[in-house]
């Protein structure tokens, strides 16, 4: 399977702005894109406020609602605690195949996750674990101001410790009255966490179609197509 897992620092931090982005860039460059919302919280699969039905029209693939997004609960709360509520639990095998089946009708698939790498969704298992069973390489969301340095090196250390693989961090909505750091915290991250830093991706005003649009325009993605290219090669 060859594609991303988009994770982050925290919720709301961009995940799905990013991964609707990075959808359209791939898109554009000739890839066909499938995209999985694999467990959402705060919209059913087929609600089109949602992650997964935004996901499925910004990134213009007709695959199903409930393919694109196997567990839904109502609850915006960590999965793990949304679907307790509705007594029920997400199977991680149902999970993994929910991936796989898009994966093979695309060329590229995107999976993001929910809220930050840490997040519990099952009994004894985080968004982190789901990231490892895909294999799927991580960019990781970040805000783009104060605090983000922090939170970062702590997604980073936390997703290395686990095994994964980190793609690129991509920092995502630097507002244009931004605090000093933004100007610092690209270069700190780079250096102190060892890794491709995509952005700052500014702060846009507009309809969210509008804005991923933009956002598509300023997303800087060789490192990604790097690896997307080295996955491609035969291994030695
Ligand atoms: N660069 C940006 N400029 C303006 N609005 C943004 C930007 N990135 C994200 N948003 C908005 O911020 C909110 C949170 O972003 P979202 O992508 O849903 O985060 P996450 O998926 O990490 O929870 C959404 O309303 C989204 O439209
Ligand atoms: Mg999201």
């Amino acid at each position: 399977m060859r594609g991303f897992f988009v994770a982050g620092t925290d919720t709301g931090v961009g995940k799905t702005a990013i991964t609707a982005a990075l959808a359209r860039v791939l898109s554009a460059q000739g890839f066909s894109v499938g995209v999985v919302k694999p467990v959402q919280s705060g919209n059913r699969a087929a609600d089109p406020d949602g992650d997964a039905m935004l996901l499925r029209r910004l990134a213009g693939v007709e695959d199903a609602p409930e393919e694109i997004c196997p567990y839904a609960f109502a609850a915006p709360l960590a999965p793990l605690v949304a679907a307790r509520l509705e007594a029920r639990e997400v199977d991680m095998g149902r999970v993994l195949t929910a991936v796989d089946l898009i994966a093979a009708r695309h060329d590229v698939v995107l999976v993001e996750g929910a809220g930050g790498l840490l997040v519990p969704v099952g009994l004894s298992w985080t968004i982190a674990d789901l990231a490892l069973k895909l294999s799927l390489p991580l960019v990781i969301v970040a805000r783009a101001g104060l605090g983000t340095v922090n939170h970062t090196l702590l997604t980073l250390e936390a997703a290395r410790s686990r095994g994964l693989d980190v793609a690129a961090v991509v920092l995502n909505g630097q507002r244009a009255d931004a605090d000093e750091s933004s100007v610092t915290n690209p270069d700190l991250i780079a250096s102190f966490g060892d890794v491709a830093v995509v952005g700052p991706l500014p702060w846009l005003d507009g309809r969210i179609d509008e804005i991923v649009e933009r956002l598509a325009e300023q997303l800087g993605v060789d490192p990604l197509l790097a690896r997307l290219e080295r996955e491609e090669a035969p291994s030695a």
